[in-house]
């Protein structure tokens, strides 16, 4: 079914179904993103992509990513109340990750040059893309936000090596704040990936380098080391 709303005074035809973020999109209105891709379910962390939208009760603001686009919606991207919420937003997460690059460009963007709030060294934005690449993409789970609050963080269960994990790499790549390391942990070649090692190989037809997905994490001592 067609439905019909405005995006900035401008009248659009979408599709029912989507959401709000992908009709300005398609429409070529730009709205800002941190915990949003393409590839995966909506998580609504970030709250940056944040727009007005109309309503009986006056105007409320939603999460465009995971918002849907409704008939007759009439929606605001850049309003002086969405703006000053999103300078708040990268505000706090300049404060909280000062370093990473991708919150540096949004706070000169947004005009911030010091946040006002105490300053926190992290390099974990919150975002969920690597849980949901792992879970959605990968299919297992092998790491997940964990603890709540200012203790919230990216963890494997237990914090300690998962037997799930391939060493696949797809957090390394989906991460936007480059906070997940694979390191070269020396000879013979092994990457240290979360809490599990693995061993690169060498293919004996092509002689290309690829990472074992077998963890060579020894399980049975690790498990009587912490028990
Ligand atoms: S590690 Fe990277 S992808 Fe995962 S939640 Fe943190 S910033 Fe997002
Ligand atoms: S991009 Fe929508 S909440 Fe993060």
């Amino acid at each position: 079914m067609t439905i019909t709303l405005i995006i900035d005074g401008q009248k659009i035809e979408a599709e029912e179904g989507a959401t709000i973020l992908e009709v300005a999109r398609e429409h070529g209105i730009e709205i800002p993103t941190l915990c949003y891709h393409e590839a995966l379910q909506p998580y609504g962390a970030c709250r940056l992509c944040v727009v007005e939208l109309a309503g009986p009760r006056g105007p409320k603001l939603v999460s465009s990513c995971s918002y849907p686009a409704e008939d007759g919606a009439v929606i605001e991207t850049n309003s002086p109340l969405v703006l000053e919420t999103r300078k708040m937003i990268v505000e706090l997460l300049l404060a909280d990750c000062p370093d990473v690059k991708v919150v540096q460009e949004l706070a000169h963007e947004f005009g911030i040059e010091r946040p006002r709030f105490e300053l926190e060294d992290n390099d974990c934005i919150l975002c969920g893309l690597c849980v949901r690449a792992c879970k959605e993409i990968v299919g297992v789970s092998a790491i997940s936000l964990v603890n709540r609050g200012v203790d919230k963080k990216v963890k494997p269960p237990f914090e300690i090596a998962s037997r799930d994990c391939i060493g696949c790499s797809t957090c390394v790549f989906v991460c936007p704040t480059g906070a997940i390391k694979l390191e070269d942990i020396g000879e013979p070649k092994l990457v240290h990936h979360w809490a599990s090692d693995f061993e690169v190989v060498q293919c004996r037809i092509c002689g290309d380098h690829y990472l074992n997905p077998e963890p060579i994490t020894d399980y049975e001592k690790l498990f009587a080391e912490e028990t």
